[in-house]
């Protein structure tokens, strides 16, 4: 049995993790883990926590300092963690590879049908007795070109997505999955993805490599106005030049479920604030941009199988046998 305390913990994540249960101390905390709440983990053996929380070199060895063994992510990405340093300290670092790559797929598709449509701006008009349609106009999506960059557990799915919507799919990845290729998927160089893509959708993760892989060059050399569309992590996309691309029409409109400075913003509700951060004011006045909060994860099966692998991973930690879903520097 080990003591986890869990950081920025929602009631979804205490009932999923409450179900789960069955030999663990849990503590939820509602602080986001940094250098400031650190203490609150104090005689812990785990702290558990999700895309937001500041997993630095500082907080880990304060962690370390603390007594805490163990890292254990309830979610995919890790790009929040200093791996290096977590290895260093001799902390291990779990984390949840796939829990439910239909639901950010899903939630990617609908994010691509209801900007198309404009289904955002027609669900407020019709509520206020505006049934005029101007400026709700879409495209079909069969046989335009959809551009999927990586093919991994999630982009698999949304290729096969798109794919079913009869869009021709072109696919970014380092490793070409061989049932797309069977259905008839094109591997291309991401300049060629750029360049013929009606929509382009990023589910690659986020590395040195991929940070800010659509920034003003990218998007000089999209030549359709394509529909952009990030479920992946906020910073794949300079923001800027996204807001820049929007204006001079480069880009024809935006989904995101991920922003680059969201960890100061999502998962709070901050109706009553005033928003302190102008660029992503800007974002939100465009009729041609949709903004989730990092919500494509959130189905019921999804939350199920987070707790799980969590409470599973944290127990391998602290067992003689191996350590379940490790990650390494
Ligand atoms: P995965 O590891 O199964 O697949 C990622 C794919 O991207 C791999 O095939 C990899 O080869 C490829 N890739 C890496 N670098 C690339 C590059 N430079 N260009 C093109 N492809 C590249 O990961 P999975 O499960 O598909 O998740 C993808 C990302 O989605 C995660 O890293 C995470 O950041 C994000 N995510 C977002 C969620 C949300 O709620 N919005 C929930 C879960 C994951």
């Amino acid at each position: 049995m080990a003591d986890i305390r869990i950081f920025s913990a929602k009631p979804y994540d205490r009932a999923g993790f409450d179900a789960a249960n069955r030999v663990h101390d849990l503590v939820f905390l509602d602080a986001r883990l940094d250098a400031s709440t650190v203490d609150l983990a104090t005689g812990a053996d785990a702290v558990c926590v999700f895309v937001n929380d500041d997993v630095s070199t500082p907080v880990l060895e304060e962690l370390h300092r603390r007594g805490v063994r163990c890292v254990a992510l309830r979610c995919a990405g890790y790009n929040n963690v200093d791996l290096g340093a977590a290895e260093r300290l001799g902390l291990a670092v779990v984390h949840v590879p796939a829990y439910s790559p239909n639901a950010v797929a899903e939630h990617t598709l609908a994010l691509i049908l209801a900007l198309n449509r404009r289904i955002h701006r027609a669900y407020n008009r019709v509520r206020d007795g505006n049934f005029s349609l101007d400026g709700l106009v879409g495209f079909d999506l069969a046989g335009k070109t959809a551009g999927v960059v990586g093919t991994g557990r999630i982009g698999v799915i949304v290729a096969r997505l798109l794919w079913h919507l009869r869009c021709r799919v072109v696919a970014v990845d380092l490793v070409a999955d061989p049932h797309l290729l069977e259905l008839g998927v094109e591997y291309v160089d991401f300049e060629q993805l750029l360049a013929e893509s009606d929509l382009i959708t990023l589910n690659c993760p986020l590395t040195n490599e991929t940070h800010h892989l659509i920034d003003a060059g990218a998007i000089g050399r999209m030549r359709r106005s394509p529909m952009l569309v990030n479920t992946g992590r906020g910073a794949l996309i300079d923001t800027q030049a996204a807001i820049d691309g929007l204006k001079s029409g480069a880009i024809g409109s935006l989904a995101l479920d991920v922003y680059e400075e969201e960890a100061d913003l999502f998962f709070e509700d901050r109706s009553d604030e005033i928003l302190d951060d102008d660029v992503f004011a800007r974002l939100l006045t465009f009729p041609n941009v949709l903004i989730t909060a990092h919500q494509a994860f959130l189905t019921r099966e999804a939350l199920s199988a987070i707790a799980t692998t969590t409470l599973d991973n944290v127990s391998s930690v602290f067992s003689d046998g191996p350590v379940s879903n490790r990650v390494r520097a």
